[in-house]
């Protein structure tokens, strides 16, 4: 919660991925506080749905079809938040997924480039082309979507996606550090798993759904709204002193 009541109300955070799962409980839960939300998303009906709930309760949202993976649809959805709101004060970078599960011996250059495509390039697309807006504005926060898989490795199943997670957690460090006296905090959340569309979308097996959970502690998935509440946290005048640093979000750990 922000230290200042209203803190958010007027304010804008573009969120992507914000279709489905952790992006879209994001946006509902800033659209709570009074925030402006611009919901992208490949899924352009999906983006659309979320950003017509939020103003069916009386928010405001933008609801875009926006490809992280391309640089130029990923400044098209920046530049069109500015017009609508004004400035964008926040952006969360939730857009992601661990595409095929594979051993390491299978991962071939096509689904290694694909997956550092989307969970990592898209994520250098996104602060740059809305860091020299904040710049301008006098600063703002960026929270990027890590995996406490860049901590374990994901061994049998997903090193690719670890590996673009964990390039992740370095961008957000260096970006935080190189822009901290200039207003600007940039944070990064490395989630356990997560009861999304994710796991379907990687066809996860029964089997790897059951060690996942089996090795929380709390023995449960998390709910996207355990991570959305923590955006906002980060974002708010609370939170001044936080940046670089990845929060882990995992029920006590998991999959050793
Ligand atoms: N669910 C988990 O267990 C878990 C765990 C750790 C990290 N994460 C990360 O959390 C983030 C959000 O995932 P989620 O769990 O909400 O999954 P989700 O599948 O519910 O949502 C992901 C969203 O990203 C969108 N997306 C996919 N490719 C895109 C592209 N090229 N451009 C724009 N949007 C695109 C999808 O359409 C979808 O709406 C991802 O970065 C994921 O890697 C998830």
């Amino acid at each position: 919660m922000p230290k200042t009541p209203e803190f958010f109300v007027g304010k804008t955070i573009v969120i992507t991925g914000a279709a489905s799962g952790i992006g879209r409980s994001t946006a509902q839960i800033f659209a709570r506080e009074g925030a402006n939300v611009v919901c992208g998303d490949i899924d352009a009906e999906g983006s659309e749905r979320t950003a017509n709930q939020i103003i069916q309760k009386g928010g405001k949202a933008l609801g875009l079809a926006c490809d992280v993976t391309k640089r130029e649809q990923v400044d098209a959805m920046i530049q069109r938040a500015i017009e609508e709101f004004g400035s964008v004060e926040f952006q969360f970078n939730s857009a992601g997924a661990a595409g095929r599960r594979s051993t390491f011996l299978d991962i071939d250059d096509e689904l290694w480039d694909q997956t550092f495509d989307l969970n990592a390039k898209s994520v250098y697309h996104s602060i740059q082309a809305v860091l020299p807006h904040m710049l301008d504005n006098g600063g703002g926060v960026i929270v990027n979507v890590a995996s406490m898989s860049h901590k374990r490795g994901a061994p049998g199943s997903s090193i690719h996606y670890a590996a673009a997670k964990g390039a992740v957690v370095t961008m957000t460090l260096g970006v935080a550090r190189e822009f901290a006296d200039r207003g600007i905090r940039c944070l990064s959340i490395s989630p356990g798993p997560v009861r999304t569309a994710f796991q379907e979308a990687a066809n996860t097996s029964p089997e790897l759904m059951e060690r996942f959970k089996n090795d929380v502690p709390m023995k449960r998935f998390a709910e996207p709204e355990e991570i959305g509440e923590l955006v906002l946290f980060m974002c708010s005048d609370a939170c001044e002193y936080m940046t670089a640093d990845t929060v882990y979000v995992n029920g006590g750990g998991g999959w050793r």
